[in-house]
């Protein structure tokens, strides 16, 4: 337990956002439908864009939970495979592609074998992300992209208090209505885990990756990483 922020740590992280996110599954996509308006669609779609990868491309949806992302890049005419720890969310799933139950620290994957890795939401829910950046260049090609989403911290004052009036008040009262209330209390708590934009994109430099660029979205709450294999 990380005594200032009370949120779990190492692996007793893990097993709560494993056992969290089985108990939300049935209901994980369409609250997420309702808490973003429908535009984490838009933002998906916008990351498999920035993946500049043609079709036949295969791509590992990392933490893919019920498969979003999966379904995305088979509309791009990509090849998806989905990895997650959650057999609830996996169950969940409405994609085609193939998923498999699987640590995203430790992947099921030869090195040097995939044209490109999304994670969708997940960066936080980690437990080292250093490590994780790590796994994701070890199963790239030389070459290979990487688009990864998650929320961020709006930078101006005005959004910056919208986004925490949002997140802290109103998604905990829309989780406790249609699924978990204290599952979506977690989230906003969740965001204390992210670190600065800054150091992401240094651990995605030293684990093997350059132009590294970040975009915001859904005015500086939502940002995507994207990169290419050294
Ligand atoms: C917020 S959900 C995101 C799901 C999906 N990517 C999306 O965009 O909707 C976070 C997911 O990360 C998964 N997760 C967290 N840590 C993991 C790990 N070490 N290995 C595999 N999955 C993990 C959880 O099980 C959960 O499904």
């Amino acid at each position: 337990m990380d005594i200032d922020s009370g949120l779990p740590i190492g692996q007793e992280k893990a097993r709560t956002v494993q056992k969290m996110f089985d108990q939300i599954a049935p209901r994980y996509d369409f609250v997420n439908r309702v808490m973003t308006f429908r535009l984490d669609v838009r933002w998906r779609k916008k990351t498999v864009k920035a993946l500049l990868l043609p079709p036949a491309s295969t791509v590992v949806d990392l933490a893919c939970g019920t498969g979003d992302f999966c379904c995305e890049l088979e509309k791009a005419g990509i090849n998806p495979l989905g990895f997650d720890f959650s057999i609830g969310m996996l169950h969940a799933s409405r994609s085609t592609s193939p998923l498999a139950q699987a640590d995203v620290l430790q992947l099921p994957i030869q090195n040097g074998v995939i044209d490109g890795a999304t994670c969708g939401f997940a960066l936080r829910n980690l437990t080292e992300l250093p490590a994780f950046f790590q796994e994701v260049s070890r199963v790239l090609k030389k070459g290979g992209r990487i688009g990864f989403l998650d929320v961020a911290e709006p930078e101006n004052r005005f959004l910056n208090w919208g986004h925490h009036l949002y997140f802290d008040r109103i998604v905990p009262k829309v989780g406790a209505l249609f699924s978990d209330k204290s599952a979506y209390s977690y989230l906003p708590k969740s965001f204390s885990y992210l670190p600065p934009y800054q150091e992401i994109t240094e651990m995605l430099e030293n684990a093997g990756f350059k132009n590294v660029k970040r975009q915001l979205f859904a005015p500086g709450s939502v940002q995507l990483f994207s990169g290419e294999k050294r």
